[in-house]
C-alpha cells in the first residue's frame, strides 16, 4: 500500500484507472555491495575481474598469461573477454593515458557490467587504474557499474533475451583503502538516480502527482532532516496558484505541488530546488500528436530527479539547506480543460495569456518558483523537460542552462562537468524579454513566432525569480533515450549527481 506522510494511507483517487498487475510499490531496486579491498588481480575473488588497459599499458600478472591475451588492445571501449588460471576477466580499452577521465571510467564500466550480464556474473571486481585521481576514478566506476544495471522490467513476466539485465549484486575495487569515501557517495547518487530512473519509466496511470507525493512522504520519512507538505487542487485555488490550478482542470487525476525542505545545517543561502512533473503531457486542448504522445509519461522527470537527489543529500547528510518544489500535474484536454486565450493569473500576481495549453510546464513552475522564494528559497534551481526545441538545439548530451547569474551558473555547470551530466549555457536578453509580452496580459506563454523556443521559456520563468540568483536547466533532451553506454536508451535520471555534487560542494563536502 502506497503510505504518505507519517505512514496515513493514501486515499485512491476518484477516477483512478485500474493499474497494471505488477504496479505495487514493488521489489525495491537492489541495491549493489560496493567494497574496496587492497589485494592484486589475481587473488581478487569474483565471478568478473576488469581490468582497464591504455594504449600504451600492460595487463598485470594474471590476465596477462591467459590465452588470448595479446589480442587485448588499450583502444578506447574495446572489450576483450579472457579466460585466466583465476577466473573470468573482461579487459576494457581505456586509450590514452592523457585522455583518461572520470567519464571514461563511468563508460569503460559499464561496457564490463554488460560482459558481466553476458555470463550471469554475480560479481565484479575492478582494478582502479593508477592514473590521477583513483579515488575519483573509483568512484566513477561505481557510478557506471550502478548505472549501467538499471532495468525497467517491473511489468514483464520474462527478462529481454539481448542486453540481459545484470546480476552483479557486488563490486569490489581493488585499490587501497581510502577509496572507500569517494566510493560510498558515489553509490549513494547512483542508487538515487536509478530511483529517478525508475519514477520517469513508470507509466501514467502509475506515477500520478498522489504517487509522486508519497514517494515524498517515504523520503520524510526515511530521514529526519527531511519534511514534507503538499497542496492539493483546493489549496492551489485558495492561494491563487493559477498556473497550477489552469493545467490541471483538464484533469481528473488530483495535481500535488509537492514541497520538501531538508535542514543539513548549512552555512550559505537556502537552495531552492524546483522539478517539473507533468505525469503526463497530452498538450491539453492544444493537443499534441498521437505518434509519440506515450512518451510523455516522462515530463515528470525534473520532478522524480529533485527528490531522488534531496533523498541522496540527506542520505549524505550533506551541510545544506534545501527547499525543493515539485509541482504535479497531468496535462489533459477535457471539458474542463483551459482553453487557447484563456487568461490566468500566476502565484506572484503577473497575467497571463495561456495561447498554447502545450506550454504548460512554465505554467507551474512559475507558481512554484514564485512559491519557492516566499517560503525563503535565496538562489533557486529548476530542472525541466521544458521545450523540444532544446533537443534540436543541443540533442541528448548537453542539457541547456539559463541563468540571471554568473556564479550560480558557473557552479552548476562545473558541477555537471564533473559528473558527465554537461549543460551548455544560452543567452538572456532583452529582446527574447519582449516575446513573452502579452497582448492583453502581462504575458503569454507562447508565441507564434517560434523563435529560440528554449531561451523563450527560460525569459517566461525569469519573470518568477523576484530577482533571486537562478538557473534554468532545461533537459528534454538528456533526461530520456540518451544512448550513453551507461544510462542506455529510456530514462536517464539526467541531474541527480549533478544536484549532489553542487550541494557537496557548497557544503565543503
Ligand atoms: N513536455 C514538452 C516538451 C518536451 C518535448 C519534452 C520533447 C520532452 C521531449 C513541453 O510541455 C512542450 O510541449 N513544449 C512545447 C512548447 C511550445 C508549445 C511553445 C514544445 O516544445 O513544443
Ligand atoms: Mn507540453
Ligand atoms: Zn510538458
Amino acid at each position: 500500500m502506497l503510505r504518505g506522510r507519517a505512514g496515513r494511507k493514501l486515499a485512491p483517487g476518484r477516477y483512478r484507472a485500474a493499474v497494471p498487475r505488477r504496479a505495487g510499490p514493488g521489489p525495491k531496486l537492489a541495491a549493489m555491495k560496493v567494497e574496496v579491498r587492497d589485494s592484486g588481480v589475481a587473488d581478487a575473488a569474483a565471478d568478473v575481474v576488469a581490468v582497464g588497459l591504455f594504449e600504451d599499458g600492460q595487463l598485470p600478472a594474471g590476465p596477462a598469461e591467459a590465452p588470448g591475451a595479446a589480442d587485448a588492445k588499450g583502444t578506447y571501449k574495446r572489450v576483450t573477454p579472457l579466460h585466466a588460471e583465476a577466473g573470468r576477466v573482461v579487459v576494457v580499452g581505456l586509450g590514452k593515458r592523457e585522455d583518461m577521465t572520470a567519464e571514461r571510467a563511468r563508460v569503460a564500466a559499464a561496457l564490463a557490467a554488460r560482459a558481466a550480464a553476458a555470463v550471469e556474473a554475480k560479481s565484479i571486481a575492478w582494478d582502479v587504474p593508477d592514473e590521477g585521481d583513483r579515488a575519483e576514478l573509483g568512484a566513477a566506476l561505481v557510478t557506471g557499474t550502478i548505472l549501467a544495471g538499471y532495468r525497467f522490467l517491473r511489468f514483464r513476466e520474462t527478462d529481454p533475451e539481448e542486453d540481459p539485465p545484470s546480476k552483479v549484486e557486488s563490486l569490489i575495487l581493488l585499490g587501497p583503502g581510502d577509496l572507500a569515501a569517494e566510493a560510498e557517495v558515489a553509490r549513494i547518487a547512483a542508487e538515487a538516480q536509478n530511483r529517478a530512473r525508475e519514477l520517469q519509466d513508470l507509466p501514467a496511470n502509475v506515477a500520478t502527482p498522489t504517487f509522486l507525493a508519497g514517494r515524498a512522504g517515504e523520503i520524510a520519512d526515511e530521514h529526519a532532516s527531511v519534511t514534507v507538505e503538499t497542496l492539493g487542487r483546493a489549496e492551489m485555488e485558495e492561494k491563487g496558484m493559477g498556473g497550477l490550478v489552469a493545467v490541471s482542470q483538464g484533469a481528473a487525476e488530483e495535481p500535488q505541488l509537492i514541497v520538501m525542505r531538508y535542514s543539513g545545517g548549512g552555512s550559505g543561502p537556502t537552495l531552492g530546488l524546483v522539478g517539473k512533473a507533468v505525469t503526463f503531457d497530452t498538450g491539453g486542448i492544444s493537443l499534441k500528436p498521437s505518434g509519440s504522445m506515450h512518451e510523455m509519461k516522462m515530463d515528470m522527470s525534473g520532478g522524480a530527479v529533485v527528490l531522488e537527489a534531496v533523498a541522496a543529500i540527506a542520505e549524505l547528510g550533506l551541510g545544506v539547506d534545501l527547499i525543493a518544489a515539485v509541482p504535479a500535474t497531468e496535462n489533459m484536454p477535457s471539458g474542463t480543460a483551459t482553453r487557447p486565450g484563456d487568461i490566468i493569473t500566476q502565484y506572484n500576481g503577473k497575467t497571463v495569456e495561456v495561447n498554447n495549453t502545450d506550454a504548460e510546464g512554465r505554467l507551474i513552475l512559475a507558481d512554484a518558483l514564485a512559491y519557492s522564494v516566499e517560503l525563503g528559497a535565496e538562489e533557486l534551481v529548476d530542472l525541466a523537460t521544458l521545450t523540444g526545441a532544446v533537443v534540436i538545439a543541443l540533442g541528448s548530451t548537453y542539457a541547456a542552462l539559463i541563468s540571471n547569474d554568473d556564479d550560480l551558473a558557473a557552479a552548476v555547470d562545473a558541477a555537471g562537468e564533473e559528473t558527465g551530466e554537461l549543460a551548455w549555457r544560452l543567452p538572456l536578453h532583452p529582446e527574447y524579454k519582449d516575446l513573452t509580452k502579452g497582448t492583453v496580459a502581462d504575458l503569454t506563454n507562447a508565441s507564434s513566432k517560434r523563435k529560440a523556443g528554449t531561451i523563450y521559456a527560460a525569459s517566461f520563468l525569469e519573470e518568477f525569480v523576484d530577482g533571486r540568483p537562478w538557473v534554468h536547466l532545461d533537459i528534454a533532451g538528456t533526461a530520456w533515450d540518451v544512448g550513453r553506454e551507461y544510462v542506455g536508451k529510456g530514462a536517464t535520471g539526467f541531474g541527480v549527481r549533478l544536484l549532489v555534487e553542487m550541494a557537496r560542494r557548497r557544503a565543503g563536502a
